[in-house]
């Protein structure tokens, strides 16, 4: 959670997710979307935030290891899939992921080509990158879901982990093409955020355990546990 300006506007801190995590630093990649963004934006280098985190959970990278029977551990086939800067924190995982050498296919999703971002380094990690456009200016017309679908059963999907990032609706349809292909699924859902810590309760989502808090419990879940609004 970030506060971008000591003055009462804007007066609460914005939600971003770690884009590269390193020894004493992360980095994180963002969109200006609004006030708080482009304030952001116009902060020179060497300038403190205020920052607080890390908050919440992070991806289960435990789950994406298959156990053979004898218990030897097992990289199994990751896919990504991004939708808008739900790219930002899946390429830190795609580099975690990728340390021990998993099969790495990522799915990005965007408006138009110059919506698409961090191709070429998901590609210098090695990736196999996806692409779909809503105008079809790069990669495939269309939603990246249909994408998803038509290569998932190219994929060996018997020991295939699925993580995603980005819009509700794409969100809710990537768990929903999981379930039906019974491969495990881990999202990061985004709601807007006003304390970060799990005492405005403003973030609540419906999950078969009742409800729980995007900042707190969250932003990853399991996809077979949210109830979908
Ligand atoms: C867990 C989490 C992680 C995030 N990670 C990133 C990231 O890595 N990179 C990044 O660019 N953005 C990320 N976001 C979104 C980011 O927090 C918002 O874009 C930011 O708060 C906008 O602030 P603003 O004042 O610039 O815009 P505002 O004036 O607050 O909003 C501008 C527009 O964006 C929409 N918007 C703002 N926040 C959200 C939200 N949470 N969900 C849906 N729509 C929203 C508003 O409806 C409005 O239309 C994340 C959000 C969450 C909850
Ligand atoms: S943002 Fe306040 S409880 Fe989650």
């Amino acid at each position: 959670m970030i506060r971008v300006s000591d003055s009462y506007v804007p007066l609460l801190r914005r939600p971003f997710g770690a884009h590269e995590i390193g020894k004493d630093r992360i980095a994180i990649l963002y969109k200006v979307v609004g006030k708080a963004t482009k304030i952001l934006s116009s902060k020179k280098k060497g300038k403190m935030l205020d920052v607080l985190g890390p908050l919440g959970n992070g991806f289960n990278i435990e789950a994406s290891i298959v156990r053979a029977p004898e218990g030897r551990g097992r990289p199994s086939s990751i896919v990504l899939v991004a939708g808008g800067h739900g790219v930002a924190p899946l390429y830190a995982l795609a580099k975690q992921l990728l340390a021990s050498s998993h099969q790495l296919s990522v799915f990005i999703g965007a408006r138009t080509k110059a919506h698409v971002i961090c191709e070429k380094e998901f590609k210098k990690l090695g990736a196999k990158v996806y692409i779909a456009t809503d105008d079809g200016s790069k990669g495939r017309k269309g939603l990246i879901t249909s994408l998803l679908k038509n290569r998932l059963r190219a994929l060996e999907i018997h020991k295939a982990v699925i993580y995603g990032c980005g819009p509700k609706a794409m969100l809710k349809e990537v768990g929903r093409i999981a379930k039906a292909k019974k491969i495990p699924c881990q999202l990061s859902l985004e709601e807007y955020m006003a304390c970060g810590t799990g005492t405005c309760l403003g973030c609540a989502v419906k999950t078969r355990s009742g409800y729980k808090l995007v900042c707190k419990d969250g932003p990853v879940f399991d996809s077979k546990e949210i109830v979908w609004q």
